[in-house]
């Protein structure tokens, strides 16, 4: 029986581009959104961008563009990384979508004519950055307890959301629903914070004069509404014209609650406690589940702009492959906790997990086969054929991999590990019984075990495809099955096959033969990376056109050259970095701002440089030229005396432009 999955993502800030904690919470919407439909249930999965307030105006304004205007460009940012991470979003809300505007509009009118909203003046520590309010007692040494950043004392009149008047119940409905916020440790924390803490009201508004990109309060047009109410109301606004047969929405029938908002630990009070309170305002069913994820450091660090670590999912999905990528990011960290990133940590995973268990696993069984049986294969003969050790781990481990309840707690890394038993069994297979000496000696049992391994891979393909959908297909077409991977699963929930596709000894009713493609994760060679990465010393060296990188010693092959980003930059400005005649620090607009610093000072003025078009390497490590971040290289030729010359595009052509 089918039923409706809705699972969202939280919708993410249009002042910057995404960065991997962005790709984390959104790939693991996908993996469940993919679990979902291989399970034959409607589903509808969305994502979008959250295009208001403070942060928003703000980085419009440093860049000289409306919020709308910024709001438009770095959208695209979002779409094409879902595009490039192979994620099956059902459709995209965006905040400043005509009908979200409504539907916001039309709920708080909703609760201030039922007496839930109410003006007050008001004086509160606000974090700008943050966009909250705090109360003194919140105050850690005067400062924002969430970001340390400093605060500033503000008196003014608001609209209030009376909130605090449900905190009892929210308490109440915690307790009685124990999958509402998961996992439990947070559960625990949002129910220790509300059993000990007097929730207050929540400021639902902003005078216009303080920020005036927001959505009007229908009832004050003095008013915007504060960032928050905005976005959590997306959530409920997009099942009115965004989903599935958005239409009937108007007949009532439309897809709210959601089943499952996955985010990320920081957010999970604005959802966990004012979402849930305000639902309950609206007297509006609460969502299935809560899911908050852990966070993400950077080699041990914070990530974060000013250390220059960011990590971007698009290089790391064009270095290493997006399956690689999506496969890391679930397998390293148990989902919930909090996990560390690093391009060593990833670059083991690729080379003994993808490429050493299952890559060579896969090209072992197809090469055996096309050897053995011409690439054929045959079912062995099922009579008399009990079941071996062999498969009775298989079927185990398939069984893991597929609990419900393991789904339930989204753990993926040990779905992951359960898929990998398979895996390994069927590589100690090989080992144990050495069919190319079975091909000597006893052509039957050869089928067998050449039957036992092609149906391994075909398990581990369909229990992998959440996870990595591309490699999934490729591995299920070079089996040489014809059906879509997608319907497969479909076909056995309605019990055409049963017990069908899971017995050991299922096949399908034309002849299979195995076609062997690419190997599918090549090893990537470690000392290449390790002469990748620059040191602080070395790098200015590297970085400055006087003196390029040392001469390559041998030639490259391709994959080396797709590895170097280069995009059009256009100067916004440009200085001298002081105490230097060389070195000149750029502010740069490659789509996404970002500071260069160039040792062409000696050729170029700063105000000759400002306005032109340049070529950057844009996936370059950060490093610091006389104490001077550089985000980037530029590109120059050496003219006569080693005189730097700057390389532009032969024709105009826009910022963030890529370079092949
Ligand atoms: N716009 C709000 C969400 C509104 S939802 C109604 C927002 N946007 S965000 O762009 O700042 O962040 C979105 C997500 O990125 C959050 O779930 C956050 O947890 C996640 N991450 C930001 N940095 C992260 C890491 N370093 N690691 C993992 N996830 C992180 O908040």
């Amino acid at each position: 029986m089918s039923s409706r999955f809705y699972v969202t993502t939280p919708i993410y800030y249009v002042n910057d581009i995404p960065h991997i904690g962005h790709a984390y919470t959104t790939i693991a919407a996908d993996i469940v959104a993919r679990r979902h439909r291989l399970l034959g249930d409607e589903v509808f999965f969305l994502t979008g961008t959250d295009e208001h307030g403070q942060k928003v105006e703000k980085a419009a304004q440093d860049k000289g563009r409306s919020p709308k205007e910024q709001a438009d460009l770095m959208v695209d940012n979002f779409r094409g990384l879902w595009r490039k991470l192979n994620i099956s979003h059902d459709n995209f809300i965006r905040t400043t979508d005509p009908e979200h505007i409504r539907t916001v509009q039309g709920l708080l009118q909703m609760l201030w004519d039922r007496g839930e909203i109410e003006k007050r003046e008001y004086t509160g520590w606000y974090c700008t950055p943050d966009e909250r309010f705090w109360t003194e007692k919140d105050l850690v040494e005067n400062k924002c307890p969430d970001c340390g950043r400093p605060v500033e004392q503000i008196r003014e009149e608001n609209y209030f959301f009376l909130m605090s008047k449900y905190q009892e119940r929210l308490i109440a409905y915690i307790n009685e629903n124990p999958s509402y916020i998961m996992p439990e440790s947070r559960r625990n924390e949002v129910l220790g914070f509300l059993r000990t803490n007097d929730l207050g009201d929540l400021c639902i508004s902003r005078p216009k004069q303080r920020l005036a990109w927001g959505i009007p309060l229908p009832f004050d047009d003095g008013f915007v509404t504060y960032v928050w109410f905005d976005a959590l109301v997306n959530y409920f606004s997009a099942t009115r014209y965004l989903a599935p047969g958005a239409e009937q929405a108007k007949a009532g029938d439309f897809w709210w609650p959601a089943s499952l908002h996955l985010v990320g630990k920081d957010i999970l009070t604005t959802h966990a406690v004012y979402w849930s309170t305000m639902l309950m305002a609206l007297d509006l069913p609460l969502p299935g589940t809560i899911f908050a994820h852990g966070w993400w450091t950077i080699e041990g660090k914070k990530m974060s702009k000013s250390f220059g670590n960011m990590i971007d999912p698009h290089t790391m999905a064009d270095t290493y492959g997006v399956d690689a990528f999506r496969y890391f990011i679930c397998r390293e960290v148990t989902f919930g906790l909090d996990g560390d990133f690093s391009e060593e940590a990833l670059i083991q995973r690729i080379n003994t997990d993808l490429a050493n268990d299952l890559g060579n696993l896969l090209s072992r069984v197809l090469t055996m086969t096309e050897k053995y049986f011409n690439g054929s294969m045959v079912k062995p003969s099922p009579f008399g054929r009990a079941l071996s050790d062999y498969s009775r781990e298989c079927i185990g481990a398939y069984a893991n991999a597929h609990r419900q309840e393991s789904w339930d707690r989204l753990q993926f890394s040990a779905i992951l590990s359960h898929i990998w038993e398979m895996v390994r069994a069927a590589n100690n297979r090989i080992a144990q019984t050495e069919p190319w000496k079975l091909a000597k000696t006893d052509i039957p049992g050869l089928q067998e075990v050449m039957f036992d391994l092609w149906n391994t891979l075909r398990l581990v393909a369909l229990s992998l495809f959440p996870f990595m959908p591309e490699t999934s297909v490729k591995i299920w077409q070079q089996l040489g099955l014809k059906s879509l991977i997608e319907e497969t699963e479909r076909t056995r929930r309605e019990g055409s096959v049963l017990p069908g596709i899971y017995d050991q000894e299922w096949m399908p009713d034309y002849a299979v033969v195995v076609s062997k493609g690419e190997q599918l994760f090549p090893r990537i060679d470690t000392k290449m990376k390790e002469a990748k990465n620059m040191t602080e010393d070395t790098a200015p060296a590297a970085q400055t056109a006087e003196s390029p990188a040392a001469e390559p010693s041998n030639l490259i092959p391709i994959q080396d050259v797709m590895k170097v980003e280069l995009k059009v930059g256009k100067i916004i400005s440009a200085e001298r970095v002081k105490k230097s005649d060389k070195l000149i620090r750029l502010q740069v607009d490659t789509g996404e701002p970002r500071q260069v610093v160039a040792g062409i000072g000696k050729a170029y003025t700063p105000e000759e440089l400002v306005g032109k078009n340049i070529v950057v390497v844009a996936n370059l490590q950060p490093a610091k030229l006389m104490g001077v971040e550089s985000q980037g290289m530029l590109l120059a030729a050496t003219g006569a005396d080693g005189v730097p010359i700057i390389i532009t595009p032969e024709k105009d052509v826009e910022a963030g432009a890529k370079i092949k």
